[in-house]
């Protein structure tokens, strides 16, 4: 293992499986988080990249990618790694939900109707932010429909993020699986900064470029 600093990045969606063969999922495709693993190997940081599944690759030296399916298992993974990152950003698309319980077989076709019960899955950015040191920072996304700053900003204070990157689905071509994306920046000092719609690579960067201003402040 090199002396660099580490930074930890959740990418892509999760799977929650129902049975063998289904399983509950979301539209990421991985792409804004792995963009910004690229971004921080070429800032000069080793980069444990937790990735949902996904269709990317991306390969170097200092990059560990760590693939798994399930929201637990992405909590499971990235505990591992809390206590010796120095950054750590939540870019995946985890389920808020799991169901109840996993069929051992595949569920067969009857009623017209079918009901799934579904428990709360563990929130991986509030555990970091409940554990957080002063020297490590935390970046969270928030995508939103509606309300959005109002949401981002809950979403800042309750999981104790360093700083929120606000994208809407209501913008178009931005978010889930394109190649742009147009977000807007909060701080914890609640200043904001709004971007126009980029390409994924250039936004990763003005996060990678904002984040490094918080760790190295210009005084
Ligand atoms: O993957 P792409 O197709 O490129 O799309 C990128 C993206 C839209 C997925 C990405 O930019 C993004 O917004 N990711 C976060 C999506 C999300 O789940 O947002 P949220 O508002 O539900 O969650 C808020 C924050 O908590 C996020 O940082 C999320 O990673 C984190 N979280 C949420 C739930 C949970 N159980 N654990 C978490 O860590």
């Amino acid at each position: 293992m090199n002396n660099k600093s580490i930074v930890l990045i959740t990418a892509g969606p999760t799977r929650e499986a129902i049975d063998p063969v289904r399983f509950i999922s979301n539209h990421s495709s991985g792409k804004m988080g792995y963009a910004i693993a690229a971004t921080f190997l070429e800032s000069g940081y080793r980069v444990i990249l937790v990735s949902g599944p996904v269709n990317l690759t991306l390969a170097h030296p200092d990059l560990t990618i760590i693939p798994v399916n399930s929201a637990h298992e992405m909590f499971t993974v990235c505990q591992d790694w809390f206590s010796v990152v120095q950054i750590a950003v939540f870019a995946a698309a985890v389920a808020d939900y799991r169901p109840a319980e996993i069929l051992g077989y595949k569920m067969k076709k009857s009623d017209d109707e079918f009901n799934l019960r579904m428990v709360k899955n563990v929130d991986i950015a509030t555990e970091f932010g409940k554990i957080k040191r002063e020297d490590q920072i935390a970046v969270g996304f928030a995508l939103e429909t509606n309300d959005e700053e109002q949401n981002a900003l809950k979403k800042l204070s309750k999981k104790n993020f360093d700083m929120i990157i606000l994208n809407s689905v209501q913008d178009e071509e931005a978010t889930f699986g394109f190649d742009t994306n147009k977000i807007t920046l909060i701080h914890r000092d609640l200043s904001f900064h709004k971007f126009p719609l980029k390409n994924k690579k250039e936004v990763a960067e003005d996060i990678v470029h904002a984040t490094l201003a918080i760790v190295n402040p210009v005084i």
